[in-house]
């Protein structure tokens, strides 16, 4: 008995290691691991960029490169204009004061957008860190400007809403840092900015936040290797405390992006247009020219709703996420303009959002007979969706691609989501002929796009 008790426990010690050594530090093994379901079937969420550039909230989060580092217009004259010939980037810092932050609002508005996660910028490539990091001295949120961990206020705000997931921005190089430009200046045969900076703070922020998700960004054109990202990511999903749930990204050293880690985000505001092989995600700004908060934006330079509901249906039939951003003002609020567009988009997602949550892609990714039509589908339920951006003036809408055996049964239908099931016909040489109700506007149940639920379709 006791002999059997040692070998099976020798046994089970064995087990344990091999599940727990389950990834290697090389890109076949990390890139063999498989996305935590959670993150395909939340679709949405939304991008936070928050930091010092908030404060001079104008051009772009890329302020302080654009003023000092390629002495770029209008960016010198503003300065040159409004502050004296001394003032520093860093003297922006005590003016990002936070004084109406409240993340439990920032969330309530978060989820009424209907996202699943939110990703907020712990330190973008100015190096300024939104909580107390051991690393960065006095060039962050809890020594400076707000003097509060804005990383722990929203992690926490986050966790109370059971319907969010946290997600934190990191950016691995920083533009001035005198450590990563000696690597630099070195071709990056020495990596002490990784060593000391860069990989320390991966560490505290995972441990520290347990994020499920970590946005890595700003490879300074310096290789994985430098940023030893495998050995960094092999820990992430053998070791940390969110091994089970972490979702990352792609960009992890010069030329991993589109190629390596977790999903794909291949370029800013990425829109394929078709189906891809891999799991990837649109970030893209409602502000569409910045990032970070711009005072000066005028009204036209926003998406409207109807592009923001054409967009994420978009990207949901072609397999991706979307991560809308915002950017908040350095006092620590939400635009009214941002938060009109968060709360439309959820009203949307209400009504329409069984074709968008869980989804999958479809074997047509959009109509080919009528433009602006996108298509999901939800295989359990016998379900295609398809999304009409435009309500045709006869109140006839042509669908090529869809196939319905004739007769109305349960089994074989066509539903306008949000109102009940609608007429059809079968129609040459192929697809449905879908005749809509006359609605008035206020019966209509939603705005700005609409779906079908094609119960049976081919
Ligand atoms: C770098 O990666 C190696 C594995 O390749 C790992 O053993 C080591 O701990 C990593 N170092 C840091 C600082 O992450
Ligand atoms: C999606 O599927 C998961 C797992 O089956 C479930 O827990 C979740 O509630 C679903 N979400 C929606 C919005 O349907």
């Amino acid at each position: 008995m006791a002999v059997f008790t040692a070998a099976s426990f020798l046994f089970c010690l064995l087990c344990i290691r091999v599940t727990v050594a389950k990834y290697e530090p090389n890109w076949e093994s990390i890139d063999s691991r498989p996305l935590p379901e959670w993150y395909d079937q939340a679709k949405f969420g939304i991008f936070i960029h928050w930091g010092v550039f908030s404060v001079p909230s104008f051009g772009s989060e890329w302020f302080w490169w654009y003023w000092q580092g390629q002495r770029r217009e209008p960016y010198v004259t503003f300065m040159h204009k409004n502050y004296p010939p001394d003032f520093k980037y860093q003297d922006f810092a005590p003016h990002f004061t936070a004084e109406f932050f409240d993340a439990k609002e920032w969330m309530d508005i978060f989820a009424a957008s209907g996202a699943k996660y939110i990703v907020l910028t712990t330190k973008h490539h100015e190096g300024f860190t939104l909580w107390g990091s051991e690393t960065s001295w006095n060039w962050n949120a809890v020594d400076l400007g707000p003097k509060r961990d804005l990383v722990a206020e929203v992690a926490s705000a986050v966790r109370a809403h059971s319907d969010l997931r946290l997600g934190l921005y990191h950016s691995l190089f920083e533009w001035f840092h005198p450590l990563f430009l000696q690597d630099a200046a070195n071709h990056f045969a020495t990596n002490r900015f990784a060593l000391a900076k860069s990989l320390p703070e991966l560490y505290e922020l995972v441990l520290t936040y347990k994020p499920d998700v970590l946005w890595s960004d700003g490879d300074g054109d310096a290789p994985d290797k430098y940023w030893n990202s495998t050995g960094f990511l092999a820990w992430l999903y053998n070791d940390s405390p969110v091994r089970d749930t972490v979702v990352t990204n792609d960009r992890w050293g010069l030329g991993s992006i589109c190629k390596h880690g977790g999903y794909y985000t291949c370029a800013d505001r990425y829109q394929p247009g078709h189906l891809l092989p891999h799991k990837w995600e649109n970030c893209m700004t409602i502000d569409t020219k910045s990032w970070g908060y711009r005072r000066n934006a005028p009204l036209a330079d926003y998406l409207t709703i109807e592009e923001i509901v054409e967009t994420l249906v978009e990207t949901v039939s072609c397999g991706g996420n979307l991560l809308m951003n915002v950017g908040p003002t350095a006092d620590g609020r939400i635009a009214p303009i941002f938060e009109e567009r968060l709360r439309q988009i959820g009203r949307w997602l209400r009504v329409n959002g069984e074709g968008v949550y869980n989804s999958s892609a479809w074997r047509a990714q959009k109509d080919t007979v009528t433009s602006g039509v996108w298509y999901t589908s939800r295989p359990r339920q016998n379900a295609v969706f398809a999304f009409f951006l435009v309500w045709p003036t006869d109140g006839i809408l042509l669908l090529g691609e869809p196939e319905l055996a004739p007769g109305q049964t349960q089994q074989n239908q066509v539903v306008l989501v949000g109102h009940g099931p609608v007429k059809w016909e079968p129609a040459k040489p192929s697809g449905i002929r879908v005749f809509l109700p006359q609605l008035s506007i206020s019966q209509m149940p939603c705005q700005w796009a609409w779906t079908l639920r094609l119960t049976g379709a081919k």
